[in-house]
């Protein structure tokens, strides 16, 4: 927060504002509209990261559609299955958001059309070869990120807008519609992970079991390859749930933007029900990564492609402005 306050009495800034209006609205939704994570305004103060999560888990109670997935938890005791053949479909039924509202995640094999499957490879073939041609100035504009080691992470990321009659497209719709209540545009990013030498160290938010965030949150992952080199995504079966002990899991934490799981005890309240999804190509999954998630660590040598669709276009003030996410509510459910 007080890095907020500084740049707000700094009068260089308020002369770039008047130079280029644009880029206030920019810097605002980047620094003070940004969808709650887990830097709590930069403070180690308990009782202010207490007033934070309270403050915004109010508000995403208010969201009726956040209530049904994330809040209630009424006690199923039948098993719902997590994977399902959507072969050619374009609606996502109840049984399959079902999986989302009790496990929180779906897992959609033959999601896409060929043809979309095939451009996606061909994107990913496009990405691997520059990188090792080292011709990165095109993805310079795309939030390029590349992180060496020996396990080599590169991503970019596209903010254009999904082919209107892909079924990404009408599946990331459908689902967010769901969820939020409203359809929210996606960004795509590109994710790249090779692993040159073993073993795959721990990294934090990667292939460790962690959260997202404290709050409702989706993510939907595609593999066009599938998990065939190994390091399957893994996810701790319904703990999206937002409850007492899991909140006091994140109040607890020390170290802020960390949402792992580190000791025995975490791993044992949060870690009851989890499953490893080894998927072949072409398979979507939802998964509400507010639960707990991650990577498995790649046992031999091997690649991953996935492609990241998030929503960061639903921001604080959307939170906040929930009456405007809950008038599609009753035509839902
Ligand atoms: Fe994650």
């Amino acid at each position: 927060m007080i890095h907020v306050l500084k740049d707000v009495v700094n009068p260089i800034n308020w002369i770039k504002i008047l130079k280029d209006p644009s880029k206030f609205i920019k810097v605002f939704n980047d620094r003070i509209n940004y969808y709650p994570g887990l830097q709590f305004g930069y403070t180690k103060s308990k009782i202010i990261k207490k007033l934070y999560m309270s403050f915004n888990v109010f508000f995403a109670k208010k969201n009726k559609h956040f209530k049904e997935f994330f809040f209630n938890t009424e006690n199923n005791k039948t098993e719902i299955s997590t994977n399902f053949n959507f072969n050619g479909m374009h609606d996502i039924n109840e049984i399959q958001f079902q999986s989302l509202k009790h496990n929180g995640i779906l897992v959609l094999e033959n999601a896409l059309t060929e043809h979309e499957k095939n451009k996606i490879t061909k994107n990913f073939n496009k990405f691997k070869d520059d990188l090792s041609n080292n011709k990165i100035d095109e993805y310079k504009h795309m939030n390029l990120k590349i992180i060496k080691g020996q396990n080599l992470r590169s991503s970019y990321t596209i903010n254009s807008d999904l082919d209107s009659e892909s079924n990404l497209k009408k599946i990331s719709d459908q689902i967010t519609k769901k969820i939020y209540g409203q359809i929210i545009r996606p960004s795509l990013t590109y994710g790249h992970n090779k692993l040159t030498n073993l073993p795959d160290s721990p990294v934090p938010g990667d292939n460790t079991w962690h959260s997202d965030r404290y709050i409702p949150n989706l993510k939907l992952l595609y593999f066009p390859l599938g998990t065939p080199e190994g390091s399957p995504f893994r996810y701790s079966l319904g703990t999206h749930k937002i409850n007492k002990e899991y909140l006091n899991f994140f109040l607890n934490k020390t170290e802020l933007g960390n949402g792992t799981i580190e000791t025995d005890a975490d791993k044992k309240k949060f870690l009851k029900n989890t499953q490893e999804f080894n998927v072949p190509p072409n398979t979507l999954i939802a998964v509400l990564s507010n639960g707990f998630h991650g990577r498995t660590p790649f046992k031999t040598k091997g690649e991953r492609c996935v492609l990241y669709l998030m929503y960061s276009q639903f921001r604080l003030s959307s939170l906040i402005s929930y009456w405007k996410y809950n008038r599609s509510y009753k035509l839902n459910s």
